[in-house]
């Protein structure tokens, strides 16, 4: 025979515990409905001897009748017990609200931009779909250059093309601006490049430009070196090393010591070649200058320890979270 007591003990615990109208029809369901524990129980009695029918019938009719009774006298004082007052403290700090901000690459062009203009230069803009006279011609890029050949360069149908430098918007300027001028220019460049870890088809570069009658290399120096300290610190070395561009004479490459991984190629610049105003209309006898230009993924991924060029394209998240 079941022993009725224990899970009668069990039902009025349960009952004490119980608060709120849910768990209140969860209670009735599991003891008093139709399937519940007492229906069990009844059910179970027609199958009993006749003296265990009688001692087993009454314990659970009297068990029923207390855990109804008891039953209706909770349900009565939980309806009316006022609801306890929701608590609310203003002086917890609000959640953080979800801001946007802008991409590393975004970024790194503002501060690049920002210490230019801090030096009188303004801000310019080109177009990305160019002429070859502006990509090269203008540039004093011979015909039979490699970098005009369409494995470096992208062309469209109609014999324009995907500016492959921002240096395009030197000639552009100067067409329309005389001397004295100072300017730099960001933007998008595009190579046939097969994508890795450190080329891309597509990328960012800052052209500088600064002309007037009496700018020299030495002003070139300066000014890179102030603005590369800016950007990396005062502690940061740089060094000159000659190389060769058509657009200017003399050229160099300018190098950034980088811990132990030893020197590290940041930009391109020189003297603005005398063909290159000739190019712009102006008069070479009367204007001199200095050009400069730097990738900006390059600097971004060095800033930042930025391992893989493909992270600025993929609009992951995570990645765009740490900046
Ligand atoms: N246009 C060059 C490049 O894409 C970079 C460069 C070098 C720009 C020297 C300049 C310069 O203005 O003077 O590699």
């Amino acid at each position: 025979m079941i022993d009725i007591q224990p899970i009668e003990d069990q039902a009025l615990r349960d009952l004490a515990a119980l608060s709120g109208a849910e768990a209140l029809e969860a209670f009735r369901i599991r003891y008093l409905g139709k399937k519940g524990v007492l229906a069990e129980w009844m059910a179970k009695i027609p199958s009993l001897s006749p003296e265990e029918r009688r001692e087993f019938g009454a314990a659970v009719n009297r068990c029923k009748k207390k855990i109804e009774e008891l039953f209706e006298e909770r349900k009565k004082s939980l309806e009316t017990q006022p609801a306890a007052p929701e608590h609310f403290d203003e002086t917890l700090p609000c959640p953080e609200p979800l801001s946007g901000r802008f991409h590393p690459i975004r970024e790194t062009i503002h501060e690049i931009t920002g210490i230019f203009s801090r030096l009188g230069f303004s801000v310019v803009d080109g177009p990305e779909i160019e002429t070859e006279f502006y990509n090269f011609s203008a540039l004093n890029i011979p015909l039979d250059h490699a970098s005009r050949d369409s494995f470096d360069t992208f062309y469209t149908a109609q014999g324009q093309l995907l500016r492959s430098q921002t240096s395009t918007v030197q000639v552009r300027l100067m067409q329309k601006q005389k001397p004295p001028l100072r300017m730099i220019a960001p933007g998008r460049v595009y190579r046939p490049d097969t994508v890795d870890a450190s080329h891309s088809f597509m990328f960012h570069q800052i052209e500088g430009l600064m002309v007037d009658d009496r700018t020299t290399f030495s002003d070139l120096k300066g000014v890179l070196h102030l603005a590369l300290r800016e950007l990396f610190g005062p502690e940061i070395k740089i060094r000159f090393r000659p190389h060769f561009f058509p657009f200017t004479e003399p050229s160099v490459e300018v190098d950034l010591r980088w811990g132990s991984r030893g020197w590290l190629e940041i930009l391109g610049a020189g003297v603005v070649n005398p063909k290159v105003f000739e190019a712009a209309g102006y008069d070479p006898s009367q204007c001199q200058g200095f050009a400069f230009g730097m990738g900006v993924e390059r600097i971004a991924m060095l800033r930042h320890g930025i391992q893989d060029i493909r992270h600025f394209y993929e609009n992951d998240i995570r990645f765009l979270k740490q900046f």
